[in-house]
């Protein structure tokens, strides 16, 4: 089943994390298959999709509250082939095609296997490959909970979303224009057309003017994953009555009171359901997934290094080494 034996022991490689720092709290190793218990999942990894939160963690967000293995492993997206179930798993079977966000609490996905809860998986979608899948769960069920659950949009409604070009803005742009919203994108020169072929009906690079200062005003839902000044700058664009989706820190219910708006903060949680209707949506084309750059986990550190940058157009993921290609030319041309 595993790459490799070790005293009869099926054994994988794995980023595993000691302790919090810089990429040099992260070490490529090898480590017993986990096992699974009832209800749970055993998947043959083929696409780890990184999140900032993972270098997040890696510096030390969330210690000691956030109730991690130490060591433990990083990668909260993944996407697979189911190898083994425990008793009691009703929605999946051996050799089927998976894809899911797992907890932050669990360890994730720097492997080339994982075990993770049957609620918190879905099908893939037939329709894009596994690196793509790997690439949608956390940012897809991040940019749905604020649109849908927080903000309630409507058709017709006005968004603006910071950080259009990344990850959950990608998500977030796709999401509200399928759901029958204006939508206006902010992000850098460089990502204009990117965004426009998401859909993004006008856009403001933020490198040229300051996005309140553009001329788009009265938006109904404004989607933030910039926090900082972003919060309290957001108020002037927003209409009354609008709703500020905060993705990094929240905006205090006084000040958003106060200028008549209302506010609130999405904090993600796996949910396999949900991630089926997502599913859906990429199979009728209403999804797109754009990676950027497709590394072997052995290269976890650049890949944390390009995610730190900032710069990140759509995802990036990584690929256990036994199942990374190069890419092709033609394909490195088509996702730069
Ligand atoms: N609360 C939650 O549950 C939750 C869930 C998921 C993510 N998050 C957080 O949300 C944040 C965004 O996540 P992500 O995955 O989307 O990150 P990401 O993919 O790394 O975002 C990078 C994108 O941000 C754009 N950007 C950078 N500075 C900008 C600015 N000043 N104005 C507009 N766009 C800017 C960049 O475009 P340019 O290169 O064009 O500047 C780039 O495309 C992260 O801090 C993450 O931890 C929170």
């Amino acid at each position: 089943m595993s790459v490799f034996e070790s005293e009869g022991q099926p054994m994988m490689r794995a980023v595993v994390m000691r302790g919090h720092g810089g990429p040099q709290a992260l070490h490529y190793e090898q480590l017993p298959v986990p096992a699974v218990s009832a209800g749970q999942v055993l998947v043959r990894v083929h696409g780890a999709g990184v999140n900032p939160v993972d270098w997040k963690i890696r510096d030390g967000f969330g210690y000691p509250w956030l109730d991690r293995p130490d060591p433990g492993i990083l990668g909260f997206d993944l996407s697979g082939i189911v190898q083994a179930v425990g008793p009691e798993v009703r929605r999946f079977t051996v050799g089927q095609s998976v894809y899911g966000c797992t907890s932050l609490r669990r360890n994730g996905a720097y492997a080339e296997y994982v075990v993770v809860p049957e609620s918190e998986l879905a099908h893939k979608p037939a329709s894009i490959d596994f690196v793509d899948a790997a690439a949608v769960p956390t940012v897809g069920l991040t940019a749905w909970r604020g649109l849908f659950d927080l903000a309630h949009l409507a058709a017709g409604q006005r968004v603006l979303v910071h950080g259009a070009a990344g990850g959950v803005g990608s998500m977030a742009v796709q999401l509200a224009k399928w759901a029958g919203a204006h939508v206006t994108g902010v992000a850098s020169g460089r990502n204009e057309q990117y965004c426009r072929g998401l859909g993004a009906d006008d856009y403001i690079d933020y490198t040229a003017v300051a996005f309140e200062e553009a001329g788009y005003r009265d938006f109904d839902v404004v989607i933030d994953t910039i926090g900082g000044d972003y919060k309290i700058r957001s108020l002037a664009v927003l209409k009354k009555g609008g709703i500020l989706v905060a993705m990094i820190d929240p905006l205090k219910h006084e000040i958003a009171e106060k200028h008549g708006v209302r506010t609130g903060m999405v904090k993600v949680h796996p949910d396999g359901s949900r991630l089926e209707k997502i599913t859906q949506l990429i199979e009728q084309g209403a999804l797109k997934v754009h990676v950027q750059a497709v590394l072997p986990l052995s290269q976890f550190a650049q890949a944390h290094e390009l995610s730190q940058s900032g710069r990140t157009r759509g995802k990036i993921v990584l690929v256990p080494d036994a199942l990374w290609q190069p890419p092709i030319m033609s394909e490195q041309a088509v996702r730069a």
